[in-house]
This record gives C-alpha cells, sequence and structure tokens, in this order.
C-alpha cells in the first residue's frame, strides 16, 4: 500500500469556524496585522507552532483520570519517573512546566558571565536563557545548513571542526557545556546522525566538556536516523532513542511536542551534585521535586505519550504528513528549507516575494496572505522574529504541523491555498512596523501594510 493514513481514529471532534474574506480583512487589520493577535476562535488551519497543540489519545486522557495530586511523591510522579528513565536511561529527572524553565535552571546553573556556550542553533528561548545568564550562545551548524536548497540527510549536524576550533579559541574552562538540539527547529527542523552525536561527545570528551541535548522532537531525530543513517534501519526507535541520550550528560526537554501533550517539560540530569543544585532552583520557582509546576495529571499524560510518540506506524505518518506538503509546495514552485523538516516545512518567502525588501518583511507579508486568502496561520521567521538588532539569516515562514490534529484534506486545504497564491504573489505587500518593542518582538510588534 502507498499510502500512509493516519493510524488512528477520532472519537472526539472540535469544530472550525469558518469566515469569510471581508471578516479575515477586518480582523487581520484589527491584529495591527501580527498573526500572534488574532483570536484562535478566528482561525481556521493553526500551524503556528507544533508546540503544546497536539491531540492526546484516549489512553492519555484514561490516565489523567488517575492523576494522584498529592504534594510530594504523588504515585503520577513515579510512573512518569520510571517512564522516562526507562527510556533515557538519566537518573535524575526533573519535571518542569515546559522546555524554557529546564533552561533557565540549566543556565542558572552552568552559564554565566565569560561563559560560551555551543549549540547547532539555539532555538530564541536557549539563545533568551544562555544571554539572560551573562554567557554568550554561538550557533555551529554545518555549511549546508545556510542553503535552503541544498540537500543533506543530517542538515541539522553540528560542525565539530569550527567546535574544537572555538574550544580553542576560547578555552576550555569558559565552555561549561556543548548543546545539540534535536531535531533543529531554527534550522528547519533538521535531524543530527549518531555519527555526528558521537563526534560532538568525542570533542567534548577530549576537553572535559558535558554534552547536553535539547531534546524537544527527540522522536521525530530518532525516526530520521533509522530512514536516513547507514545500518541503523533494522534497529528500533527505542533503541536509537536510548543511544542518543546515552551520548548525553543531561537534556533539557519541552514535553509539547514529542511529548505529546499540552502542557509540560523536564531536565535531565546524571550528575547528582548538580541535580541536587537543580532541584533547590525547581522548588524556587516551579515546584516541589516530585511535580515540578505541573498537576499529577499532567505527568501521567506525559508518561503515556512519551510511550505513544515512539511508535513507529506514528512517526511514519507523521514524517510522512509534513513530508507530503514540503513536495506539493516544492511541485508548486516555491522554494522551501531541503528536506522538509520532522515538524514543519519552511517556505522562503524572501525568494517568493523578491520586490519586498527584508527592511519590509516579505515573511510577515507572505503569513498575512495566506491569513487574508485561506484563514491559514503561520509562523514569520526572517527580519520580524530575528529583528533585535542581528541580522535574519533569511525571510522564512514556517508552516508547523501540530500532532495528530489535522487529516490529509486539511493539508490538502493549504496546498490549494498556496496554489492560488504562487501567481498573486506579486500582488503582496510589503509592511511597516509602526511601535518598535525592546525584546521579542515577533510577539508584540504592529504593523501597516504599504
Ligand atoms: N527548544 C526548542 C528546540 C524548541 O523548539 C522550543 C519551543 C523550546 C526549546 C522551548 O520549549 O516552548 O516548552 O518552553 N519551541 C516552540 C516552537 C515554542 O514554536 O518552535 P517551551
Amino acid at each position: 500500500m502507498k499510502t500512509i493514513i493516519e493510524p488512528f481514529r477520532i472519537k472526539m471532534v472540535e469544530p472550525l469556524r469558518l469566515t469569510t474574506r471581508e471578516e479575515r480583512e477586518e480582523i487581520l487589520r484589527a491584529a495591527g496585522f501580527n498573526l500572534f493577535n488574532i483570536p484562535a476562535r478566528d482561525v481556521l488551519i493553526d500551524l503556528l507552532t507544533d508546540s503544546g497543540t497536539g491531540a492526546m489519545s484516549s489512553l492519555q486522557w484514561a490516565g489523567m483520570m488517575q492523576g494522584d495530586e498529592s504534594y510530594a511523591g504523588a504515585e503520577s510522579f513515579y510512573r512518569f519517573y520510571e517512564r522516562v528513565r526507562e527510556l533515557t536511561g538519566f537518573e535524575y529527572v526533573l519535571p518542569t512546566h515546559q522546555g524554557r524553565a529546564s533552561e533557565r535552571i540549566l543556565f542558572e546553573l552552568l552559564g554565566g558571565r565569560g561563559k560560551v556556550v555551543p549549540n547547532n542553533t539555539h532555538f530564541d528561548t536557549t539563545r533568551a536563557n544562555v544571554e539572560h545568564s551573562g554567557a554568550e550562545a554561538v550557533d555551529l551548524p554545518i555549511p549546508e545548513a545556510h542553503s535552503p536548497e541544498v540537500w543533506h540527510p543530517f542538515k541539522g549536524n553540528m560542525d565539530v571542526d569550527r567546535l574544537e576550533a572555538l574550544i580553542r579559541e576560547v578555552g576550555a574552562q569558559r565552555v561549561p557545556l556543548c548543546m545539540v538540539t534535536v531535531t533543529n527547529n531554527a534550522g528547519g527542523g533538521q535531524p543530527v546522525s549518531l555519527e555526528n552525536l558521537r563526534a560532538v561527545r568525542s570533542v567534548c570528551d577530549r576537553y572535559g566538556i558535558p554534552l547536553f541535548l535539547d531534546a524537544c522532537r527527540f522522536a521525530e531525530n530518532a525516526y530520521f536516523i533509522k530512514l536516513r543513517e547507514p545500518g541503523q534501519r533494522d534497529r528500533s526507535v527505542r533503541e536509537i532513542v536510548r543511544e542518543m541520550f546515552d551520548l548525553a550528560d543531561g537534556a533539557t526537554i519541552s514535553a509539547k511536542k514529542d511529548g505529546l501533550v499540552n502542557i509540560g517539560g523536564m531536565l535531565l540530569l546524571r550528575d547528582r551534585e548538580l541535580a541536587e543544585r537543580a532541584g533547590s532552583l525547581l522548588i524556587l520557582t516551579e515546584g516541589f521535586v516530585t511535580y515540578g509546576g505541573l498537576a499529577g495529571r499532567d505527568l501521567e499524560a506525559m508518561a503515556q505519550g512519551l510511550e505513544e510518540v515512539i511508535q513507529e506506524d506514528y512517526l511514519a505518518y507523521r514524517v510522512r504528513s509534513v513530508e507530503y506538503l514540503g513536495e506539493k509546495l516544492s511541485a508548486l514552485g516555491y522554494r522551501t528549507i531541503q528536506p522538509p523538516g520532522g515538524h514543519a516545512v519552511f517556505v522562503d518567502a524572501g525568494a517568493l516575494c523578491p520586490h519586498i525588501p527584508p527592511a519590509q518583511f516579505p515573511g510577515q507579508a507572505l503569513v498575512c496572505a495566506l491569513y487574508r486568502h485561506a484563514g491559514i496561520r503561520a509562523l514569520e521567521v526572517g527580519s520580524v522574529f530575528h529583528g533585535d538588532g542581528r541580522a535574519a539569516p533569511w525571510e522564512m515562514v514556517r508552516l508547523a504541523i501540530p500532532r495528530r490534529v489535522y487529516t490529509q484534506s486539511h493539508i490538502d486545504y493549504v496546498v490549494e491555498a498556496f496554489a492560488e497564491l504562487y501567481p498573486q504573489r506579486f500582488s503582496f505587500r510589503g509592511l511597516r512596523m509602526v511601535n518598535r518593542p525592546q525584546m521579542l518582538r515577533h510577539f508584540t510588534a504592529r504593523f501597516e501594510e504599504l
């Protein structure tokens, strides 16, 4: 059989609300042409993020009814702990409310002025937490990562030579840890190979530097390893996941992605002394070490989600449905980051709209066109997103696919919208930012169409 079907059926539905083009025009204007300001009820297909937007299974919902809400030592914590330990091998498992809470604790402990933290590419909250601690965040992706059209099976890999050069240049004592983000979200949702992780590990070992994973999308990464890395095809995703984690000294995870939950995260550690200090910081702002800012029921949902996400029929559907969207958009003539990532397709709005200079935000123009035309919400990842003084590496629009939420006909609708927009691309208008937010401006910026 050629068709990879959604490996689930639907027993609870949530209606979508159709709007007219005139209504959307009005909504877009009221939102200052910033899609973050649009109420979700006015969005038809929401591809803003794959984070916390997935659907839970019947077993996850059933698990929630068993949530033990004891303050300390809840049964739900122990179930969650055993599942995480079995999956990842980490002895110290700190639950947090989401990924960035784990990052805040980790960099408060290991960051600080004068320190330098390498990563294949920092996600924006990771970079913000590194910099908030006073440290410097350095991105070291392989050169292929900069070229959208170049096909590379592991375009998320870290440039190992540049890593070693950086360590020699600044001195190992200034590098408190090295991070690798799997999959590399900011670089297009691209995977990192086991071979690359082993090479990074060996550089870290040579200089006595701990290696941490930002493992939000660990299962998608492991599945790409199974599909694309020589010698991995006959291994189970579970084994590959375990090998990825075995190569690391710790991990930060947002369970809102491959935990298949709407809220939750964790910080995983091997070092007892570090785990004790992290536990104290967890108590300071998140909650006691056996719940970390979550309800017992959330821990149950995560424990079950972590089991479902490594099921290979799920991963085959997941990776294929993103690839399907990517293939269709390429066939229409859109330039996208190749190959499609595990969670998202990135469309090059700069290439699509050469008549709109970066200062007039071609990505935002495409995002507005998608909403106006079809009620689709996407994320600009270009000069609005990166616009805090650093030059944007490119003018992309990310179409992130929530997990287990949309069917193939929803995706076909998105493809149709792109097909209709392609011949109209030269009518897209650039935008002018009318306020100048100091930080994280993509959330609060307001625009006028030129
Ligand atoms: N690391 C990566 C690679 C991420 O993609 C995210 C979140 C985080 C860390 C932070 O996790 O949101 O739970 O605090 N990414 C979302 C996105 C927001 O849309 O890509 P969080």
